[in-house]
């Protein structure tokens, strides 16, 4: 009797248990999804290299207490309605959010006719998944960082800014770029010759 007893409490426990867990994985459930909707931050480095950024270009409206990848706020210009004609303006970071990883990183800035007074930000380069940079008809003023020669970007346009002096050599560094556009500022100098390097690149505009 005691061990029929025993076994069925055994029995009892077991069966339990396992409502136990279906319970705990329906409630673990709506989490999940929430966890989809909201991506993770990027890495510190990346904030902190935006933070520099920031600074850098005279960008002040970042706002740091929200995720630059989650399409929201400071950190994302809306598409306009369709049949509205899409303006210059516009200030979105975009993220690649599928990594295997299963992290974040910053692959794009388009900071378009935001009236930026700085200057190019040396910072860029520890954005190391950047692909597309736009910051085209602003004020930014000096010289393109040497520096940028290590970024792998696939698409540039600096076009319509006050920017001088000559195209870093290191330009020809670049080898993923596509489209480099820096018509309309005050460069000067010779194309560097390493520039023939860029296999990649289909459309380079200059004026
Ligand atoms: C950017 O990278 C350089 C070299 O790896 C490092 O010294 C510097 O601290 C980094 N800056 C940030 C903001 O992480
Ligand atoms: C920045 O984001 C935080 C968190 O969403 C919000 O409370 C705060 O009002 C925002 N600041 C500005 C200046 O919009
Ligand atoms: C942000 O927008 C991009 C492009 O429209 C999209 O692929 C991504 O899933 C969006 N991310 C979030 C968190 O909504
Ligand atoms: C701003 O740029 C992002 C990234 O290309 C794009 O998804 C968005 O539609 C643009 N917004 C406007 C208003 O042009
Ligand atoms: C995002 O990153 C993954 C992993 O590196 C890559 O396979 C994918 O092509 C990237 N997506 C975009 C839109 O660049
Ligand atoms: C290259 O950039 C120019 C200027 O920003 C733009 O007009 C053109 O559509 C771009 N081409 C591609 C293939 O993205």
């Amino acid at each position: 009797m005691g061990r029929v007893s025993n076994c069925l409490s055994t029995m009892e426990m077991l069966f339990g248990f396992m409502i136990l867990i279906v319970l705990v994985l329906l409630c673990m459930e709506p989490n999940n999804v929430e966890a989809q909707e909201e991506p993770p931050y990027p890495p510190h480095y990346e904030l902190q290299a935006l933070r520099e950024i920031a600074a850098e270009l005279g960008k002040k409206d970042w706002n740091f207490s929200e995720n630059p990848c989650n399409n929201k706020s400071s950190w994302f210009t809306p598409p306009p309605p369709p049949h509205v004609s899409r303006g210059i303006y516009n200030s979105t970071v975009t993220c690649n959010c599928s990594f295997p990883d299963g992290e974040c990183h910053i692959d794009g800035i388009y900071l378009a006719g935001q009236d930026l007074d700085g200057v190019l930000p040396h910072s860029l380069v520890n954005l190391s998944y950047i692909k597309t940079l736009i910051l085209h008809y602003n004020y930014l003023h000096g010289a393109i960082p040497h520096e940028w020669g290590a970024l792998k970007v696939e698409i540039m346009s600096l076009e319509n800014n006050m920017l001088s002096g000559t195209i870093p050599t290191e330009f020809g560094k670049l080898v993923n770029l596509e489209n480099l556009t820096l018509n309309a500022n005050y460069l000067t100098g010779n194309l560097p010759p390493s520039l023939a390097k860029l296999f990649n690149l289909k459309e380079l505009f200059m004026q």
